[in-house]
């Protein structure tokens, strides 16, 4: 008996000296650049479920609870989430998008064939009027992303003036007759989307010519000074980034976009969503990892013709992409979501934080039943994703002021691999309060952490936490809660050190104050 207790006693300590220690210190002084909270934007396409059964279910709808069309229970998980913008209406679709086709009465509609996913018929019944209407009802600043790949500099310039032009306009008036009497106002507008790819396979030097062409018709109005990105790169494509900032002029561009997934390969079998190894789980790892290097590399190009930082890096579509749920339509992009989902969210935020004063604008995509999607929904059901949580967790840092960290973290190994294991940001908000958020993507080990807050004098404390048994857990319509946040109590704080452990493929969010 002694003897058993004396190995259990060895095994414990040992377990107790072999955790990884992670040590970050917080320079709550430095504290200067905010942390725009578009950086928690997110993306809405016409594609697969998203809008057509995820959002909108139709005006005459009786079985799911709507509002003109929109479904309550997301409207409801919006509002509370925080979304400070949406994108719309793509992505691809958005190349081939006829915006006067989505106005006026809904029977009359022209119909189209939406050629990027699934071909499926598209009726145009959500449109403009029903888009703009959806962001003033959950609060979020709309960013429509025009049409330039196959729709004229006048569909656009019209479209600006249809949401903006207050009055006397042909278009206004028109805007008028549908309903709609004062300008929505809309500032956020993306020229085009990946023109090097969907968006008509240009080269970033035609891109940049088609850009300032197009810019130049889109009008700012009395209350509505436009902000117009310019389709950017997709991951590590720097020359792309170059071409833009030497050849558009910095006063008609506010910022440059930016494209990365977090995939296993661009072949039809990207991996499954919920069953993956650990080989397959190190990968995805590391492609969330790479957004920092890429933020690096285009930032240090924008510095060179912009080091007064006046361009912004906007990020307008991040995520996991994995095979589609058996079943389902390969051209629905309809996936599960589960704790690796809700690392890829966690690590992804501190890297943007961490970077606020060139990223000031982010869009997970996407936003209802598409790739990485903050919420799933089945018919009448609906549920939040662990990726939900993480966002939610982490809006305490929306304009926020970031405060910069040094952070010593232990790696995360595999198969002589290794990765960062703990990834954190900090923001000091406007009561003075500490938000400090960790996300430790290791597959099995706890990490132990320890905060230095050099002197600042905090005596309250308290915590939430996304952990699950499992790190392909997820929720489900039948167990919608299975992965669900928590109150976290287990830090202390000790003449001014926060100490605590953050278990394997776990998020945490503490919050400090005097
Ligand atoms: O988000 C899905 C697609 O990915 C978008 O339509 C496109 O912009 C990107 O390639």
């Amino acid at each position: 008996m002694k003897k058993t207790i004396l190995s259990l006693l060895i095994a414990c300590c040992t377990l107790v000296t072999t955790l990884a220690q992670t040590k970050i210190t917080l320079n709550t002084d430095l504290a200067k650049t905010q942390i725009s909270k578009h950086i928690y934007g997110h993306f809405a396409e016409h594609l697969g479920r998203c809008i057509y059964g995820g959002i909108y279910v139709g005006e005459g709808n009786t079985k799911i609870p709507n509002t003109a069309g929109v479904r309550n229970d997301v409207i409801q998980a919006l509002k509370e989430l925080k979304v400070p913008n949406l994108r719309w209406p793509g992505g691809c679709f958005a190349d081939a998008y006829q915006w006067k086709d989505g106005i006026g009465p809904k029977a009359n509609r022209p119909k189209m064939v939406n050629v990027w996913w699934g071909g499926v018929t598209e009726d145009n019944s959500f449109g403009t009027h029903d888009f703009l209407d959806l962001c003033e009802r959950i609060g979020a600043e709309p960013y429509l992303a025009g049409n330039v790949g196959s729709g004229t500099v006048k569909d656009l310039s019209d479209w600006v003036s249809y949401v903006n032009h207050p009055g006397g306009s042909p278009m206004a008036e028109a805007r008028k007759q549908n309903g709609r009497a004062t300008p929505w106002n809309v500032k956020l507008w993306g020229v085009g989307n990946e023109a090097w790819g969907c968006g008509g396979n240009m080269t970033a030097e035609y891109y940049s010519n088609i850009y300032r062409q197009y810019a130049t018709f889109m009008s700012d109005s009395k209350d509505a000074v436009l902000y117009k990105i310019a389709s950017g790169a997709s991951d590590g494509d720097y020359a792309w980034t170059e071409t833009l900032m030497k050849n558009i002029p910095h006063k008609m561009m506010q910022a440059v976009a930016l494209h990365h997934y977090s995939v296993l390969g661009w072949t039809v079998d990207k991996g499954p969503s919920v069953d993956f190894n650990e080989a397959q789980y190190f990968k995805i790892m590391e492609e969330a990892w790479q957004m920092d290097e890429f933020i690096k590399g285009h930032s240090t190009i924008m510095d060179k013709y912009d080091p007064q930082k006046k361009i912004d890096l906007i990020v307008d579509e991040w995520g996991g992409w994995y095979s589609v749920e058996p079943g389902t339509n390969p051209g629905f992009l309809y996936q599960q979501n589960t704790m690796r989902d809700a690392m890829i969210a966690g690590l992804t935020l501190n890297i943007f934080n961490n970077h606020a004063d060139r990223v000031r604008g982010a869009n997970l995509a996407q936003i209802v039943n598409v790739l990485q999607s903050v919420i799933l929904t089945n018919e009448e059901k609906m549920l939040l994703t662990p990726t939900y949580h993480v966002m939610k967790m982490y809006n305490v840092h929306q304009d926020a002021l970031l405060v910069p960290i040094s952070i010593e973290s232990p790696s995360y190994n595999f198969q002589g691999k290794e990765l960062t294991a703990v990834s954190a940001s900090a923001s000091k908000d406007a009561s003075g309060a500490l938000n400090i958020s960790l996300t430790n993507i290791d597959y099995s080990k706890p990490h132990e952490v320890t905060i230095n807050l050099r002197g600042e004098d905090f005596s309250k404390m308290s915590g939430k936490i996304l952990s699950s048994a499992k790190i392909n857990d997820h929720n489900t319509f039948e167990q919608p809660n299975k992965v669900s946040v928590k109150d976290f109590s287990g830090a202390k704080l000790e003449k001014g050190v926060l100490k605590l452990t953050i278990p394997a493929y776990s998020v945490i969010v503490l919050n400090v104050k005097k």
